[in-house]
């Protein structure tokens, strides 16, 4: 009995949520890839030839899952290349739009993978790959097979977007699948807890590791000079590990690989890249570079030996002045030289990479398709003593590497990559699942994850960790410093989605247990206010959406703490209240005494750069309510000044270059500001709103090549993904439309915590609309609304129907004479309390 019971409460924490296989829409066979696959995918089989060796699947829009395959028949044992991957255009590089080497997102690694099929039934790979909308399959052997069914056990929800709870559809087909973008996105990059488990496996033999990104002990971080060494046994290709790093995988990074026994040796394994019987080095992230994530050059070391497959080695690697001494028991010794690794750690400046290359953690992961057994690992100081010893047979290893089973519900910066809980994206994330999917769960699970890892300490005492990891615990916090660090402003982004979640749930329950930590975060961000300009500022600090005493992070603070206050206020913490208030006051009294430029006609960017604007300071200086509605039509004049291509660049420091990136995220926190310009400030021009969701947005919906049905996280200037195929192109930071379309368009804003009461404001006419409609969740059930405009722009039929428990105000532009269920009057407002639908009707309008 007491067993069975414990088998419930561990499944109720890690057990895999199953929402089901998601399968193709399209196919193609042939010779190579295909935009156009159009035959539908249906019962029938799939083959593969040596005439025909190749599959494009089309799955339509991103889907998130553990690839499989089911084989009806295969000639001879088959060997297939199988690529994933956002945008078609990956699929003609070999590495797809990967790898990952960032992060070891408890996810694979590599977008090309590789598999053996030997007999019919139901493969599936070890790895999850995390957001896909393409999938190929190249045959590799002389052979054929035909598959029954090829596709995803999905790991994340995939309802249509026009089934989720929230929805919006206009009198604009582009502008319907823009909103799209963030329903569909929200489902691939939020996981539930049981839906990422570990990618290693931990066995009496030690740690069997399949081909992945190095993951590091968090227990070595401040350790120098140090001997490694490990027993590893090669099951297949060869084995990896890493010395000198950063919890992030940078540093020295070796392969050793075997001696490619014919017969367990993919037909693909890149020679050049990894040669047999070789050690490879690199100083860095990997051994192949990935857009902007540059690594070293790789140094190749022939072995005088053959490395044998299932056969236990003993390796040492000493940290020393002249190089990393690496010792292969009963093989040869290699003396690495220290140059690379010098000459590159003094040159980088990366804030995640290890201090120098002689300090930090170690680490361990074969590369691609290799698979490898670690054990009895021991870390030797260089006086002798003994540092650290792992035999690596216990699962409490795997925390310590960060790559536990998930144990929280959360919402992550993208569906393939980062994979980090990123804080400050965590903004967007909230309001678009709370106007879309409403899985609110996320949005707690997220809040509760961050909070759990709260520094309590100096320094950056109350913070919250920028990027949590997924597979570590907090008993390993310490590791990741540098998570607390940097981009301050992440805790203000933060603090507004706490405030948001509050806002759209009414959910105290959930939350009043982390008031305590909200507050202590709030008071450490306080805690920057410069007390000579009253602005956000720090020492040595480092912001994500400006300087320091800077417009954009000043209104930011301002608005997180805005955010905060109907919270405090539930909670009858009427001091914390008060002090937000007054606090958020005087940082909008701040910039607009410090940094309103009259002459440039916007808030000066910061003190020292009185002459810079930036996007980010036009949008938060309207959301946190600093800017005047004198101020805010000067500054919305003044974009078409930052028009660059598809789109506006960030400050007007930035070059009008191809390579630009331009950001979804801040462009989405400007489209809302733009909005509160229009509705409360009387800013009535929204000519730069349209060219965002004309111009810019239309960009994620009208390329196929590129469609992935969800939000991205970069553009260039000509539209396409920024920062090469390394974009997500399932980024739910790029998705602001599908919370504010619903909101500013159709209309309908919570005025008290959890719709309690609520108002439609229809914004008849917006953006050459002729139609809006939509639903919006709320605790209570949905609010469905629509506005027609008819007879020519001269009229406008409302309809509005609002959950039982909640009292709506229907509130009309301007005094009408309006017709109400069949009785004209003239009013301002009409009142929707109770559940029935009602409808209004305008006339002599002007549109
Ligand atoms: C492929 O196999 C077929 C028969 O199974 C054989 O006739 C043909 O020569 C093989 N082709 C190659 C390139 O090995
Ligand atoms: C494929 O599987 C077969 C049967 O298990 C095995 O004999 C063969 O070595 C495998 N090939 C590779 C490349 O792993
Ligand atoms: C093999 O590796 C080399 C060296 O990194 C690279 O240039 C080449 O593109 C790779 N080829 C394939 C097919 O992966
Ligand atoms: C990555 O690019 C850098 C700079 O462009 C180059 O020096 C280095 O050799 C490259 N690394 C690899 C592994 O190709
Ligand atoms: C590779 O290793 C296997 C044993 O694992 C051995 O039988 C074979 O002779 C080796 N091949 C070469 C080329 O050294
Ligand atoms: C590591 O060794 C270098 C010399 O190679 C020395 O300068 C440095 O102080 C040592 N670091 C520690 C922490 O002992
Ligand atoms: C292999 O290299 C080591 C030096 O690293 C040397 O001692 C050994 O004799 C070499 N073995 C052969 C077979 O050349
Ligand atoms: C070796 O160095 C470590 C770290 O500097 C120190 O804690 C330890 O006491 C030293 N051990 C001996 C035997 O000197
Ligand atoms: C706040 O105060 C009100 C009125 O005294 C009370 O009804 C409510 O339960 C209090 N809320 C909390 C969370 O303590
Ligand atoms: C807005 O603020 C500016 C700068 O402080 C001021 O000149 C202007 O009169 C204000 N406009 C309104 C409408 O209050
Ligand atoms: C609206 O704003 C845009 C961009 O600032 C400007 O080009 C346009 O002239 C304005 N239209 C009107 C009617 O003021
Ligand atoms: C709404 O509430 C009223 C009374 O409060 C009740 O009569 C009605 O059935 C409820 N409607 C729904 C749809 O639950």
């Amino acid at each position: 009995m007491l067993t069975f019971l414990f088998c419930l409460l561990f499944a109720a924490v890690y057990g895999f949520v199953d929402y089901g296989d998601v399968l193709p829409e399209f196919y193609a066979a042939g010779t190579g890839p295909v935009l156009k696959a159009d035959s539908p995918y249906g019962e029938h089989q799939l083959s593969l030839t040596p005439d025909t060796p190749y599959l494009t699947l089309d799955f339509a829009t991103e889907v998130a899952g553990l690839p499989f395959f089911e084989v009806a028949a295969l000639s001879r044992p088959t060997q297939i290349e199988v690529k994933y991957a956002e945008d078609l255009t990956a699929l003609d590089n070999p590495y797809s739009d990967g790898p990952w080497t960032f992060s070891n997102g408890l996810s694979n690694t590599f977008r090309t993978e590789t598999f053996n099929l030997t007999e019919p039934g139901r493969i599936e790979s070890y790895f999850v790959q995390g957001g896909q909308r393409w999938e190929t399959v190249r045959l590799l052997t002389n052979s054929t097979v035909a598959f029954e069914k090829i596709g995803f056990r999905t790991t994340a929800q995939h309802l249509a977007t026009d089934d989720t709870l929230g929805r919006f559809s206009s009198s604009n087909a582009v502008y319907d699948r823009i909103w799209d973008l963030g329903a569909r996105v929200v489902q691939v990059a939020c996981i539930d807890a049981g839906n990422a488990p570990s990618t290693w496996d931990i066995t009496p033999d030690g740690a069997f590791i399949r081909g992945q990104q190095t993951a590091q002990s968090a227990k070595g971080i401040a350790l120098s000079n140090y001997t490694l060494s490990l027993s590893t046994k090669i099951v297949k290709g060869g084995t990896g590990w890493r010395v000198a790093s950063s919890t992030t995988p940078t540093g020295a990074v070796f392969y050793l690989t075997s001696n490619y026994t014919e017969d367990t040796t993919f037909i693909n394994t890149n020679r050049t890249l990894l040669p047999p019987n070789t050690l490879v080095f690199n100083f860095g992230y990997s051994i192949v570079n990935q857009s902007t994530l540059v690594t070293g050059w790789n140094q190749y070391f022939p072995l005088n030996a053959s490395i044998h497959e299932d056969k236990w080695y003993n390796i040492s690697t000493t940290i020393t002045s002249e190089g990393y001494r690496v010792n292969i028991d009963g093989v040869q010794e290699i003396l690495v030289p220290i140059f690379e690794a010098e000459y590159l750690s003094a040159a980088s400046t990366s804030s995640f990479a290890s201090s120098s290359p002689k300090t930090g953690t170690w680490g361990f992961g074969p590369w691609s398709g290799q698979e490898a057994y670690v054990k009895d690992v021991r870390v030797t100081l260089s006086n002798g003593t003994v540092a650290y010893t792992n035999a690596m047979t216990s699962s409490s290893t795997l925390s310590e590497y960060g790559v536990a089973p998930l144990d929280a519900s959360v919402c992550l910066d993208g569906g393939k990559r980062d994979r980090l809980v990123w804080i400050g994206d965590f903004y967007h994330t909230t309001k678009v699942i709370a106007s879309s999917t409403h899985r609110m769960d996320y949005v707690l699970g997220s809040i509760e994850y961050a909070l759990t890892l709260q520094k309590q300490e100096p320094p950056f005492e109350g913070f919250a960790p920028i990027s949590a990891s997924l597979g570590s615990r907090p008993a390993y916090m310490d590791a990741f410093l540098s998570n607390y660090a940097v981009l301050l402003d992440y805790q203000d982004l933060f603090l507004g989605a706490i405030g948001d979640y509050f806002w759209r749930t009414n959910d105290l329950v959930g939350l009043e247990k982390y008031w305590p930590n909200v507050k202590k975060l709030a008071e450490a961000r306080i805690g920057y206010i410069d007390p000579y300009s009253g602005l956000a500022a720090g020492d040595d600090v480092f912001y994500f959406l400006g300087p320091v005493n800077g417009s954009a992070v000043t209104a930011l603070l301002s608005y997180g703490l805005q955010r905060l206050i109907p919270l405090a206020e539930a909670l009858n913490d009427t001091a914390a209240a008060q002090h937000y208030q007054e606090t958020a006051r005087d940082l909008n009294e701040a910039v607009n005494r410090e940094l309103w430029s009259s002459q440039l006609g916007t808030y000066a960017l910061s003190i020292s750069a009185s002459s810079n604007y930036s996007l980010t300071s036009i949008a938060w200086t309207l959301l946190s309510g600093a800017a005047n509605s004198t101020q805010a039509a000067s500054m919305i004049a003044k974009l078409p000044d930052l028009r660059l291509g598809a789109g506006y660049k960030t400050s007007s420091s930035d070059p009008d270059l191809s390579t630009t990136q331009l950001s979804p995220n801040i462009l989405g926190m400007l489209l809302e500001g733009l909005f509160i310009a229009h509705r409360d400030l009387g800013v009535e021009n929204t000519t730069v709103a349209k060219t965002l969701l004309d111009d810019f947005w239309s960009q994620m919906v009208l390329q196929d090549e590129y469609h992935s049905g969800a939000s991205w996280e970069y553009l260039y200037p000509d539209g396409s993904p920024g920062i090469d195929l390394f974009t997500s192109l399932a980024h739910p930071w790029g998705a602001a439309p599908t919370y504010v379309l619903p909101e500013y368009v159709l209309g309908i804003t919570a005025t008290s915590p959890g719709f309690k009461t609520w108002e439609f404001r229809p914004n008849l006419g917006a953006l050459g609309l002729t139609e809006a409609y939509g639903t919006v969740p709320t605790p209570y059930g949905v609010i469905s609304a629509r506005w027609e405009i008819v007879d020519g722009g001269k009229g406008a039929v409302i309809t509005a129907l609002g959950p039982n428990g909640t009292k709506g105000r229907l509130v009309l532009p301007g005094e009408w004479e309006a017709e109400r269920e069949g009785r004209k009057q003239r009013c301002r407002y009409v009142d929707l309390d109770g559940e029935e639908e009602r409808l209004v009707r305008l006339h002599g309008l002007s549109l």
